[in-house]
């Protein structure tokens, strides 16, 4: 099958985890036939040091025309002094808009490969954790109107607005659904209702999507809760359903708690269109350029990309398993070294991914 792929490298390690997330699909599409048509694009600090413009009009089309977007890493010290509508970031939550990526997909898995690397204690790693979470992505205090920094009264005030309408709640809701509908049928919705009103509502819509789901269990927990519940029992969860703001603390959480910040893979999907694919980890610029970053979060992007943008399931299932087989061979990068392993930099690191595929 013929499919283009629009690839966002963006910036720090980004060049050279996204060069091994390509080298696997190239080896994908030669094992079984297809046909990836790679364009590149700029964006995050990269556009802006080009172009002046963290998103130019250009990648929005070249990622329009494409059948799946891989993006790497945005962002780096060089331009956190810039106004915000210039900033990396902004290319990203921009993109997002642009692409109307509402549904934001984090799976979080304990690999027994990388056992040792989990932070939990053993007798609660032991339990297993192995959750995903749902978060909206478009909306909430991200995108919210009004916001600013402004002089009132003689004093500097910053502001912003969490705002939810019903239906930006409903579609989330779905898709949680649906996602509960394919693992173990448990949704807790995470929100924050005994203070906000927005929260309130979300509740309320997330209650009467349920109603077309009775198959799958929804619980509600305040996002404090959740924050410690994650850390004290992750077991207990399989999808985790929230809005922005508190999706994207939870899923650094979630993730970080695996051991392997390295290792995790996201997807961000519209109604219609193509989906955005990328590694929730960020740019590393400490390391950028040194052959030293983990290009598995990247590659298991790439798997993803393959299972919900491009629809080929089997083709995801060869690189999950090549990525299982590297680190039961004992391969690891810096990050998630222990010892009597083998420390690779990222190349070789996607090499033997790519050899076991
Ligand atoms: C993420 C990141 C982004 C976000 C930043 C880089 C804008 O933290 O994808 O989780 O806050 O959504
Ligand atoms: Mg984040």
């Amino acid at each position: 099958m013929q499919k283009t792929i629009c690839l966002l490298p963006g910036d720090g390690i980004g060049p050279e985890i996204l060069a091994q997330g390509v080298a696997v699909l190239k080896a994908v599409a030669q094992k079984f036939g297809h046909d990836f048509l790679f364009e590149e694009a700029l964006i995050g600090g990269a556009a802006v040091d080009a172009v002046d413009d963290p998103l130019p009009a250009a990648t929005v089309e070249a990622c329009r025309r494409a059948d799946a977007v891989f993006l790497a890493a945005v962002g780096g010290p060089r331009w956190d002094g810039l106004a915000p509508e210039k900033r990396p970031e902004k290319g990203l939550l921009r993109i997002r808009k642009e692409l109307g990526l509402f549904a934001n997909l984090r799976p979080a898995l304990l690999l027994p490969e990388l056992a040792g690397a989990c932070l939990l204690r053993a007798d609660v790693a032991a339990r297993g954790l192995d959750l995903i979470v749902v978060r909206e992505l478009t909306g909430d205090v991200y995108f919210g109107e009004p916001r600013g920094v402004e002089m009132r009264n003689g004093l500097r005030v910053g502001y912003n607005t969490m705002i939810y309408n019903e239906e930006e709640v409903r579609r989330i809701a779905r898709v949680a659904f649906e996602t509960a509908r394919q693992r173990r049928k448990k949704v807790c919705s995470v929100e924050k209702s005994n203070v906000l009103e927005c929260s309130r509502l979300w509740k309320e819509v997330v209650l009467e999507v349920h109603k077309d789901y009775a198959d799958v269990e929804l619980s509600h927990m305040y996002v404090d809760n959740a924050a410690m519940q994650l850390v004290r029992d992750p077991s207990q969860f399989d999808v985790i359903l929230t809005g922005n703001i508190f999706g994207d603390i939870l899923s650094d959480e979630a993730s970080v708690i695996t051991g392997s910040l390295g290792m995790l893979p996201s997807a961000s999907m519209g109604a219609s269109g193509p989906g955005l694919f990328e590694p929730i980890h960020g740019s590393a610029p400490d390391i950028a350029g040194q052959d030293k970053a983990n290009p598995l979060a990247t590659i298991l992007s790439a798997a993803m990309l393959l299972r919900l943008g491009l629809h080929m399931g089997p083709e995801a299932d060869a690189v999950e398993n090549a990525v299982r087989q590297t680190l039961r061979d004992g391969y690891r990068t810096g990050d998630i070294m222990e010892p009597g392993k083998t420390l690779l930099g990222c190349a070789a690191m996607g090499q033997k991914v790519v050899e076991r595929l």
